[in-house]
């Protein structure tokens, strides 16, 4: 779909689920791929399994709320893999409650991870690759929650938000140099949906909002992922592709 050779990706959130997904389509299209995550067990296993497998990837771990964290995977994608040419900023973590019950470290965690990390992550790619003047594609990782609002998670609507209009704003800042900034919008079946596809109470309500009716797997998501970090898109810039089933669409 894309040949990423002579590239190097980022992919935060790598560990399982989405990110993980993203980090082996790209290698596949023959991407190096620095992989970050929290979850230092995961993110060191999903590194090895792709070296293993003959692609060269780099497992980081840290939180991307953190500075360093960030410094350290931008050094180890120019350290060994190529040209840093694509950053992914999908980590990402839920604290549901509905908003009369919700704490503020609740509201503070979600709005860390998911806001700050955007942030940091597409401010270390936009350094990198103005310095480097090849351009580049930075996709972050947004939700219908931050498109059209949603119950019990004003936290992460607020934090989705952000990150849409992050997206849009860095598409227009940075749009001189060829780089790109995009956003995806997913639904998948991952430990992020595990309670709402596995409780009875939700369940059927949730596949009643999604007009394909069924939940997607990580590796169907990744295609859109492929397609913004190349070169089909390089017309392509402050766009919220939805590839949910049409779930935005029915909201
Ligand atoms: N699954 C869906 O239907 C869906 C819908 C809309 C948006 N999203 C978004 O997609 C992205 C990926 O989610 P997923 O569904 O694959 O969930 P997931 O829980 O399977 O994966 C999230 C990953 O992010 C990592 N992570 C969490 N906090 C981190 C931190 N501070 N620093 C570094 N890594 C951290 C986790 O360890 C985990 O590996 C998230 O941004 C999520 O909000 C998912």
């Amino acid at each position: 779909m894309a040949d990423l050779s002579g590239k190097a990706a980022v992919v935060t959130g790598a560990a399982q689920g989405i990110g993980r997904a993203v980090a082996e389509a790209f290698a596949a299209a023959g991407a190096g791929v620095v992989l970050v995550d929290v979850d230092e067990a995961g993110v060191t296993a999903a590194a090895a399994a792709l070296a293993d497998a003959g692609y060269p990837a780099v497992g980081v771990a840290g939180d991307v709320g953190d500075e360093q964290t960030i410094a350290r995977a931008a050094d180890s994608a120019r350290g060994a893999l190529g040209e840093l040419a694509i950053w992914v900023n999908n980590a990402g973590v839920s604290r549901p409650a509905m908003l009369h019950k919700m704490g503020v470290d609740q509201f503070d965690l979600v709005l860390r991870v998911h806001a700050r990390g955007t942030f940091l992550g597409t401010r270390e790619a936009a350094r990198r690759m103005r310095e480097a003047g090849s351009g580049g594609s930075i996709i972050n990782v947004t939700s219908s929650a931050g498109l059209a609002g949603t119950i019990g998670q004003i936290n992460y609507a607020a934090a989705k938000g952000a990150i849409t209009a992050m997206t849009k704003s860095a598409a227009k800042e940075l749009g001189r140099y060829g780089i790109r900034v995009n956003a995806v919008s997913p639904a998948a079946a991952t430990q992020m949906t595990e309670t709402i596809r596995s409780d009875e109470r939700f369940a059927e309500q949730y596949l009643e909002r999604i007009p394909l009716h069924r939940w997607a797997e990580p590796d169907e998501i990744a295609g859109a992922f492929l397609y913004l970090a190349g070169p089909a898109a390089d017309y392509v810039t402050g766009q919220v592709l939805c590839i949910d089933g049409g779930s935005y669409m029915a909201s």
